[in-house]
């Protein structure tokens, strides 16, 4: 696929919440080392102007970026702004003409998605689709039939190769790293399968609660906010199959065949929970099911991986913050097999710091027919350098690199997986902000050999 690089960049959404904690520090960043020199629009409704965005984005980058006082200066110099309602042909106008010579403009939607079809036609009467692409923010709908409309709408002006649907967990190494360290190391291939492999489990808890996200949270829950995006990602990396070539299609390709092998949730896979505490917290309905805690169990239908569970929990308020992901492997009959009592596991830490972790068994000190497990781990050095998950995405979206995003087919067999169970009427059981779910979790679902609780070292 031709890799043409974008001319101009025009971020919906300008004054929102996620421009101030992640596009700002990103786009700082993009134009520090020398990667976007083009002009960058910023567009919002309400009373603003230039000079108010300038300073909004300089506090958003002292806050959450590494500012610079020269990067800055050049970023001020490429920064636009563009004020109007969305449904206004004149806001579009506007945006044509800041867009000056432009032939491929990228246009970053950071704006809910009801807003989408007026904004896609807008785009399309002022010219400004012409040559383009779009960027778009997760979740992208809210199941199969809201995120197949969504996808209509787009596609009516712009070609799937030109829409870039986001993903931040994509924009992070480690878990690209999942499906490099699978295929670079020869090692792993022969045991990577229902022969060898027992279960595999991925953790993602977060030690703080919604925050002052009600309004969004309530209506999404934790499956729609990280486990049908986010860690299906993780899952699909884990689990997919060698492409045939390391092309953008090639690698897409194989996660969606995942996908397809996924057997839809059952109510009996699941658990829901949701933290006492969360009926109190703002903009959220008084009688309120949404969960902010799930643990699930899956099974891919493949020859690669018949008959292997894998389990997928995600909470708010849970004891610490981090994203693991545990590889247990099965022991093979021989004469040592009482002394072998436990299994071999490979841990990936994806975040706060990143680990690749052997466990492996050896003679226990002192004793020479008993074993300990020892894990053998790389913790790679922490790169001083190291691009932020929102900075590579956009990095990779004006340079026209989709492979770090979900494709059309991806997202709609995600939401299928889910989109049954979420309809469903399920109970929802109450967890103490601090622990790691609700009490009953282990008596619904449990890995064999139990749940593989992160510890993080507090620096
Ligand atoms: C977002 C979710 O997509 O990812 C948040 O909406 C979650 O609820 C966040 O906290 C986690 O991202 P990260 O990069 O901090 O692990």
């Amino acid at each position: 696929m031709a890799q043409v690089k974008s001319d101009a960049l025009v971020f919906y959404g300008a004054t929102g919440d996620l421009a101030y904690k992640k596009i700002f520090p990103a786009l700082h960043m993009m134009v520090k080392r020398g990667n976007l020199n083009s002009p960058i629009i910023g567009v919002a409704r309400g009373d603003y102007d230039l000079e108010k965005l300038r300073a909004r984005a300089k506090e958003s980058v002292q806050k959450y970026g590494k500012y610079d006082e020269e990067s800055f200066a050049k970023f001020c110099e490429l920064l636009k702004f563009v004020g109007g309602d969305y449904t206004d042909t004149q806001t579009f106008q506007r945006i044509r003409e800041a867009l000056g010579s432009a032939k491929n403009p990228t246009h970053y939607l950071a704006i809910p998605p009801v807003l989408f079809p007026k904004i896609v036609e807008q785009l399309d009467l002022s010219g400004c689709a012409k040559g383009a692409r779009v960027i778009v923010e997760k979740p992208f709908g809210t199941d199969f039939e809201s995120a197949r409309a969504l996808n209509k709408v787009l596609l009516s002006k712009f070609s799937e190769s030109a829409i870039y649907r986001i993903d931040h967990y994509l924009g992070k190494r480690p878990v690209n790293n999942l499906v490099f360290f699978r295929f670079v190391n020869s090692l792993l291939e022969p045991v990577w399968n229902k022969d060898h492999i027992e279960s595999m489990q991925i953790t993602m808890a977060e030690d703080f609660g919604i925050q002052s996200r009600g309004a969004f949270y309530d209506v999404t829950g934790a499956i729609r906010d990280v486990i049908q995006n986010h860690l299906f990602q993780i899952l699909c990396n884990l689990t997919m199959e060698p492409p045939k070539a390391l092309d953008s299609e090639s690698i897409r390709d194989e996660k969606v065949r995942v996908l397809k092998a996924i057997t839809p949730l059952r109510g009996q896979d699941v658990v829901k929970g949701q933290y006492a505490g969360y009926l109190n917290e703002k903009a959220v309905k008084p009688d309120s099911k949404t969960e902010t805690f799930s643990a699930m169990r899956l099974h891919i239908d493949s020859p690669r991986w018949e008959g292997v569970p894998f389990f997928i929990r995600a909470g708010k308020n849970l004891p610490v913050t981090c994203t693991e992901i545990l590889v247990r492997f099965k022991h093979l009959p021989s004469a040592y097999s009482s002394i072998a009592t436990q299994p071999n596991h490979i841990r990936f830490r994806i975040s706060p710091d990143v680990t690749v972790a052997f466990g492996m068994l050896i003679m226990a000190q002192g004793e020479d027919m008993a074993s300990v497990l020892s894990e053998v781990q790389g913790n790679p050095t922490p790169f001083p350098n190291e691009k932020d998950a929102y900075e590579r995405v956009l990095t990779d979206a004006m340079a026209g690199d989709p492979t770090h995003f979900a494709r059309q087919d991806y997202v709609e067999e995600a939401w299928k997986i889910v989109d049954d169970y979420l309809k469903s009427d399920v109970p929802v059981y109450t967890y103490e902000p601090g622990t790691w779910g609700p009490e009953n979790v282990d008596e619904l679902i449990l890995p064999p050999g139990g749940w593989n609780n992160p510890v993080v070292v507090k620096k």
